[in-house]
């Protein structure tokens, strides 16, 4: 991309200061907003065909709709800053180098919809993201951004960090919430939507933190523009996390829509030297694997429907021909069986019992049944739970065996894994 949006500041030095943010055209979105109708900024938001960057794709300015326009308890604001899904790490990266781009986006969206407080929900891992996020709240309570009338709008609007105690499910907007009211982080049923009752059963926005850190381009540059850097019902530009056996990790830039192959190609530097694509995860590991069949998917959430995966938070994990499908497969069951909250029963054993049934094909002792067996669990546990955690284990769990099928048959009629251990193979 010729022109960068959310990645501009990465690497200018200091931009994590109000200073150096201001001289490069921070804060007057704010200002622009402030002289609009909450209404009008939320066509915007709805024009720009911005989805939700956390991975699920809900339309951000639908979800701005969903919000009471006539709360009588003050509303609030949760920035989903908990990021966790294996193999996604784009959002610290705007929270460490570009945090007020975030906080100004706060701030809009409190005055478009008419929020009260504001609350961003930090990965407790994420220590750096957490100093550098108070840092900048404190430089704008000192400038007048947050708090009492700010700039004289009339506009009351507190922001404050809150850590995770790095428990993965917490990322789960109702756990979150169960998290921000000191609870463990178990999530509830929905309906009702935080929308309607949220933080401290409140209507409460719940929001990704890139998803609020576009705002500001949305009000600058308005919706429609914003909706022509992508394809249809997917706009903006967007940050991508590339990972794996590529020669250029890292998080990058790009339109929505844009394929894996130039993501891969022209982002990435291909592949590392030996190294042969032999499947990639499109979007965080709760999706289903895909092969270099699908290398020309567009990064959009009804494009890569279409090829039977999702788009999820647009960080991409790429494997050569050294990866083990079955180790891959067991790894992540061992994730969601960690992380599960434990309240339901499919999930909690599910992921348990998926977990000691790989751990066996993967060490050479799984049984030809063990494969249908493995489906069937899987089968019992997706949309049978109350969070989507469930979803996210079984998702690709079959998705390996269905792609995969000959990597497990061979484990189990080898009596052992046939590929290199971790740390030892070539590109491992
Ligand atoms: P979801 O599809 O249930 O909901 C998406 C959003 O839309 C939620 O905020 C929900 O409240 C809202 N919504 C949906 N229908 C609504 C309605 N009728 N009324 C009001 N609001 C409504 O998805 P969910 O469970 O929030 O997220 C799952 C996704 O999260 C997965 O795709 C997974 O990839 C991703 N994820 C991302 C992580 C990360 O680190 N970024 C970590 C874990 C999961
Ligand atoms: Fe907890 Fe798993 Fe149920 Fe989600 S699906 S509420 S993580 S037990």
């Amino acid at each position: 991309m010729e022109e960068l949006f959310l990645s501009r500041n990465f690497k200018v030095p200091n931009a994590h200061t109000l200073r150096v943010y201001e001289a490069n055209g921070g804060y007057q979105a704010m200002k622009k907003a402030f002289k609009m109708d909450g209404s009008a900024i939320i066509d915007e938001v709805k024009k720009s065909n911005l989805r939700g960057r956390g991975g699920a794709g809900f339309p951000t300015g639908v979800k701005w709709g969903f919000m009471p326009k006539d709360s009588d308890v003050p509303m609030y604001l949760t920035v989903n800053a908990d990021e966790g899904e294996p193999g996604t790490f784009k959002d610290r990266y705007c929270m460490e180098l570009d945090p007020h781009r975030l906080i100004e986006g706060c701030i809009i969206t409190a005055w478009a919809l008419g929020i009260r407080y504001g609350y961003i929900y930090v990965r407790g891992e994420l220590q750096n993201a957490i100093r550098t996020l108070q840092r900048a709240i404190n430089e704008c309570y000192e400038k007048g951004y947050l708090g009492e009338n700010i700039l004289g709008t009339g506009l009351d609007f507190d922001l404050y960090v809150h850590s995770s105690a790095g428990a993965y499910i917490c990322g789960e907007e109702t756990g979150m919430i169960e998290g921000l009211e000191g609870k463990p982080g178990q999530p509830r049923l929905k309906p009702p939507f935080p929308a309607i009752v949220g933080v401290f059963g409140a209507p409460t926005l719940v929001n990704n933190v890139e998803s609020i850190s576009s705002i500001p381009f949305i009000i600058e540059r308005g919706g429609e523009w914003f909706a022509s850097m992508g394809v249809e019902k997917n706009g903006g530009p967007k940050l991508y996390g590339l990972s794996g056996h590529i020669n250029k990790p890292g998080v990058y830039e790009a339109p929505s829509g844009i394929t894996v192959r130039e993501l891969l190609e022209e982002y990435g530097g291909g592949m590392r030297e030996g190294s042969e694509l032999k499947a990639f995860i499109p979007g965080g590991s709760s999706c289903a694997v895909l092969t270099p069949d699908a290398l020309d998917a567009p990064m959009s959430f009804e494009g890569m429907r279409e090829y039977g995966s999702t788009m999820g938070t647009g960080c991409i994990t790429f494997m050569d021909q050294n990866t083990c499908m079955v180790r891959i497969a067991q790894r992540l069951a061992h994730f969601y069986h960690h992380e599960s909250c434990g309240q339901c029963t499919p999930c909690r054993e599910g992921s348990g019992w998926a977990s000691k049934v790989l751990d066996a094909i993967e060490a050479g002792r799984g049984r030809k049944e063990d494969l249908e067996l493995l489906l069937d669990m899987v089968d019992n546990v997706q949309g049978n739970t109350i969070c989507a955690l469930g979803d996210a284990l079984a998702i690709p769990v079959r998705s390996y065996l269905q792609v995969f099928p000959e990597e497990f048959e061979a484990h189990i009629e080898k009596g052992c894994c046939p590929y290199p251990k971790w740390g030892k193979g070539k590109g491992k």
